[in-house]
């Protein structure tokens, strides 16, 4: 130890994403110092009213010779003796962020990254807890890493005590600093909850909202769109006729936003080729982008577009003119996934390249919304830029790059809405929520299985990051029949939207739709700035129930579905939570009016199941 320091606000953290500084924010920095020349300042950032703290370690070289970083974490958190258990978010493409809660045994327990993203394996934010720590009672510390590239989490149980260490992954990971120079590790952001998870997810919650966020798209600052995304209504089989008949459909529902996914460039009719040109095929859209978007706007519509742009295909333009912008190891075939590569964007020049693309696109017609997709794990890390024995550094260059460019693009484009996505919900992290208020949450649309993950995605993570849509049935991904209401409720405990052929649909769906969305419009305020309630558990309940309450107390909505209908059993009875106990609240459509403390004692009545998947939704508003 050698000195300690508190001031007023926060600094910026140079080139990474972190909870924004402003009012009521305090930075304390404690400074280490090694006789070795290594300074390291210990910074905390307390946010008093969201009840959060940020940690980040600055690793200075003072010394006369150079040093080199191996392992370089944000935080290391002890605590005394314990029984603590870890929770996990865990999983795979379209069953991401699976809740998993575990004893810490004796030694390190870990989860990470080393595929150049966080993941559809493990999400990069965890929480401690005692074994009786449950939704509403007992202590929960939770943790989330502001970062969007490879990582490690680390949990120890040792004689000692319990250690919480979170970083950048060390694999494929040093860093030199010449004397003088500094290395910033990447944000991570704890709280701490006496009244169980519950509380903890809803201090993130807040804290996400109000904190991380793109300003512009903060709590109450601008509503989030109804969108309509072409990927499960056309796939890459669409002209303009195609999409604008869709629009056309969407227009009549009060949808407010027409997204043309995957497809819509050069030569793109499958995954073979095409990503890095990033201007229309105007085959398909023979006026290009602006034609199409002039079409969509004079429907009365907003249009959203679908890029990837860390991607390169083999076969593309780009890749003939730039083979060496694509990550490769000299003399080894690079590996493709999904028959591409990946750019390598710790060199700034290749950033630059795509930043051209994305301005002209940009700038070519008013788009109102970008959905940011990544749909590989990185491999064949190696890049032409720096020498042999800093090669390590480039993962986390890589990840500066993306965020370089991402800075770039939300500082000139600011009423844009990023949405991110990667591979469904493969980087779902609080580093991306800085410039994406939404994020893709899985590729799985089946309203039950949406239930799973979106409960999981909910313990670190706001409902309005939270990218859903309404799709058809059977499924295209578990061939489920869902009802369509049930499908509506599911989404709507997201940011909202549809991803099917509305002209496919049966008269009464097209009027359920328009209903739907009227019921989104009117609630969408409450759902995506009120407090989050999980009522029930979806992996062992028979039911998946949650609850937005507004922070006064004056309304509650309680929505989920009913997984199975039995004939004659008793109607499931579920406590609501985030009510005043002394006033009295009406049951929408009905004459029933309880107290708060008997809807929070007692509970409300669930419907009877009439098939499988049975929708809730009850509004309760105070008399
Ligand atoms: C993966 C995404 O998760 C999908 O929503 C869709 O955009 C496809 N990529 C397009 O290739």
């Amino acid at each position: 130890f050698d000195h300690a320091v508190v001031t007023p606000g926060k600094p910026q953290l140079p080139g990474l994403p972190m909870f924004r500084t402003g009012e009521g924010v305090e930075t304390l920095s404690v400074f280490l110092k090694d006789a070795g020349g290594l300074v390291v300042e210990l910074r905390y950032s307390v946010y008093e009213a969201e009840d959060l703290i940020t940690r980040t370690a600055v690793y200075t070289n003072a010394g006369t010779q150079s040093l080199t970083l191996h392992k370089a974490a944000s935080l290391s958190v002890d605590f005394a003796p314990d029984a603590l258990e870890l929770i996990t978010l865990n999983g795979t493409w379209a069953a991401e962020r699976t809740l998993e809660r575990a004893a810490l045994r004796c030694g390190i327990q870990s989860i990470g990254s080393m595929r150049g993203v966080p993941g559809h394996a493990h999400n990069p934010a965890v929480a401690l807890c005692h074994a009786d720590t449950n939704e509403t009672t007992g202590d929960a510390w939770g943790f989330a890493f502001v970062y969007s590239g490879n990582y490690l989490i680390e949990a120890e149980r040792c004689d000692a005590g319990e250690r919480l260490v979170m970083g950048i992954h060390p694999y494929h990971f040093h860093w030199t600093l010449a004397p003088g120079e500094s290395f910033t590790a990447p944000e991570a952001a704890m709280v701490y909850s006496d009244k169980g998870l519950g509380e903890m997810s809803r201090r993130f919650h807040t804290a996400i909202r109000t904190r991380l966020l793109p300003p512009h798209w903060q709590d109450m600052a601008a509503p989030r769109p109804v969108l309509i995304n072409s990927w499960e209504a056309c796939y890459f089989d669409f002209d303009e006729e195609k999409l604008l008949a869709l629009a056309q459909a969407s227009k009549k529902a009060d949808i407010d936003l027409f997204v043309l996914d995957d497809g819509w460039f050069k030569g793109r009719n499958d995954t073979s080729s095409s990503l890095g040109d990033w201007a229309a095929d105007t085959r398909k859209l023979p006026q290009g982008l602006p034609g199409l978007c002039k079409k969509i706007n004079l429907l009365g519509l907003d249009m959203g577009l679908w890029v990837e742009p860390e991607a390169i295909s083999p076969d593309s333009d780009l890749y003939r003119a730039h083979p060496d912008w694509a990550f490769g190891i000299p003399g080894r075939e690079p590996l493709e996934i999904r028959q591409q590569y990946t750019l390598d964007f710790s060199r700034p020049e290749v950033v630059a390249g795509i930043w051209q693309q994305l301005d002209a696109v940009l700038q070519s017609c008013p788009l109102k919304y970008l959905k940011w997709d990544m749909n590989r794990s990185i491999s064949d890390w190696y890049t032409q830029t720096l020498p042999a024995d800093r090669q390590g550094e480039m993962p986390h260059r890589y990840v500066l790059g993306l965020y370089a460019l991402l800075e770039r693009l939300t500082a000139a484009f600011p009423e844009v809405l990023f949405e991110g996505c990667s591979g469904g919900g493969g980087r779902f992290d609080a580093g991306m929520l800085y410039y994406c208020p939404q994020i893709w949450c899985s590729d799985d649309t089946d309203a039950r299985e949406r239930t799973k993950i979106q409960y999981g995605t909910s313990f670190f993570y706001p409902v309005s990051a939270v990218g859903s849509h309404v799709s058809t049935v059977p499924n295209h991904q578990t061939g489920r029949i869902t009802p369509f209401e049930t499908r509506a409720v599911t989404a709507m405990a997201g940011s909202f939207g549809y991803e099917l052929d509305l002209n496919l649909l049966s008269d009464a769906e097209k009027q359920a739709v328009t209903e739907q969305i009227q019921q989104f419009k009117a609630y969408g305020p409450l759902i995506h700035n009120g407090r989050y309630y999980r009522l029930t558990n979806p992996m062992t309940d028979a039911e998946a129930i949650w609850a937005f309450a507004a922070q006064d107390g004056s309304e509650i909505l309680v929505q989920g579905m009913i997984f199975h209908a039995e004939a004659n059993t008793l109607r499931h009875q579920v406590k609501l939570r985030g009510l005043c106990a002394e006033k009295q609240y009406w049951l929408d459509g009905t004459e029933q009016v309880y107290t708060g403390a008997a809807l929070m004692a007692g509970g409300v009545l669930l419907p009877k199941a009439w098939g499988d998947y049975t929708p809730v939704s009850m509004h309760f508003t105070e008399v």
